[in-house]
């Protein structure tokens, strides 16, 4: 049987990148392996969900005699091992802990990259078998080589990012991750367990017909919030409409169909959270970096997200991504 010449998987597109860059250690392509390698993990036990009544409740013992853990902890401790035990991160920081983790030995001390992650995103989606994602975003150290990373490595603004990703567990499994030279989407085949380049060089649509956003939170939302989701309810065929209503509540879902298909998504700050919900390090950074290396925009509703420095990892802000010219339909609203 003839091998099929035009498959490409992660691991090769990934070499196949550092050979144009002689001095290149391989450490980025070592971080997206691993990243990789743990999602996969994480795609097996998301397919077990719907049997969770023959498996075992979360918190309670199965039928084998092992814990079974919640899905987003169990995700949780799969990046942080396989990026624990690989030799390309000194540190990560996830939605999931409390606090940043130092991986304080010889070999992470010399790694130059520390991880950020929201191991599963949308978790909230798992009993209903709507798709839910991991986000990830990977920057840099600052701190010197040879020690324990630090804070200030992990407290960057988004613009510092090398590289951020995301991993969509739905109708089919699909890694899509974006550096300086551009963004490209793997899809798992399952019959070989590797992720294979399916959307090369993605960029997102100029525009689109699709915004997302919580409705139910409309009257919590700030008066040019309001003044533009009802210009989106009004636009007809003269000005580019009419636009649909989409909103998954899994943001790597309604980001990632965007990003594909045209749109804006927004979580904006409520009278009750003016932050909003979103987390800047673990969900917005990594977005916002894809959206703009593929030709859309990410705001605060004011700010470029990717200037903002951030002052505490866990720190929320509202949130407004999508195609350039809804995103500057949206800036326009007055
Ligand atoms: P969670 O992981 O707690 O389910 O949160 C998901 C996030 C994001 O993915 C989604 O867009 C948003 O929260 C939905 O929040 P609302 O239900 O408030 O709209």
């Amino acid at each position: 049987m003839g091998v099929n010449r035009k498959i490409q998987t992660l691991d090769e597109f990934t070499i196949q990148q550092m050979r144009d860059f002689p001095n290149a250690t391989g450490e980025l392509a070592g971080l997206l392996r691993d990243i990789g390698l743990a999602s996969k993990r994480v795609h097996v036990e998301v397919n077990k969900a719907g049997l969770v009544d023959i498996l075992g409740e979360a918190g309670t013992t199965n039928v084998q005699g092992e814990e079974v853990k919640k899905l987003d902890i169990f995700a949780n401790n799969q990046f942080m091992g396989v990026l624990r035990h690989g030799i390309s991160c000194a540190g990560i920081g996830s939605e999931e802990m409390d606090d940043i983790v130092v991986f304080d030995d010889d070999i992470s001390n010399n790694s130059k990259y520390v991880c950020l992650f929201d191991p599963l995103d949308g978790s909230s989606n798992i009993d209903v078998n709507v798709s839910i994602g991991t986000i990830f975003s990977i920057y840099r150290r600052v701190s010197e080589l040879g020690k324990p990373a630090t804070r200030e490595d992990f407290l960057q603004p988004g613009i510092n990012q090398v590289a951020a990703g995301y991993v969509i567990y739905g109708s089919s499994t699909m890694l899509v991750y974006a550096t300086r030279r551009g963004c490209q989407g793997f899809t798992l085949d399952q019959s070989i367990g590797e992720f294979t380049l399916s959307h090369p060089d993605i960029k997102c649509p100029e525009t689109g017909k699709v915004y997302s956003v919580n409705h139910g939170n409309f009257f919590q939302y700030n008066e040019k919030v309001q003044k533009y989701i009802t210009a989106c309810q009004q636009k007809d065929k003269s000005n580019g409409g009419p636009y649909t209503q989409r909103y998954i509540g899994s943001m790597v879902a309604d980001v990632h169909r965007n990003l594909i298909k045209g749109g804006i998504f927004m979580y904006p700050g409520t009278t009750d959270k003016p932050q909003g919900k979103l987390r800047l390090l673990y969900e917005c950074n990594p977005f916002a970096f894809i959206i703009e290396i593929t030709g859309g925009k990410a705001t605060d509703g004011e700010r470029r997200i990717l200037e903002i420095k951030p002052e505490k990892i866990h720190q929320r802000t509202p949130f407004f991504v999508g195609s350039k010219l809804m995103m500057e339909e949206y800036e326009q609203t007055i």
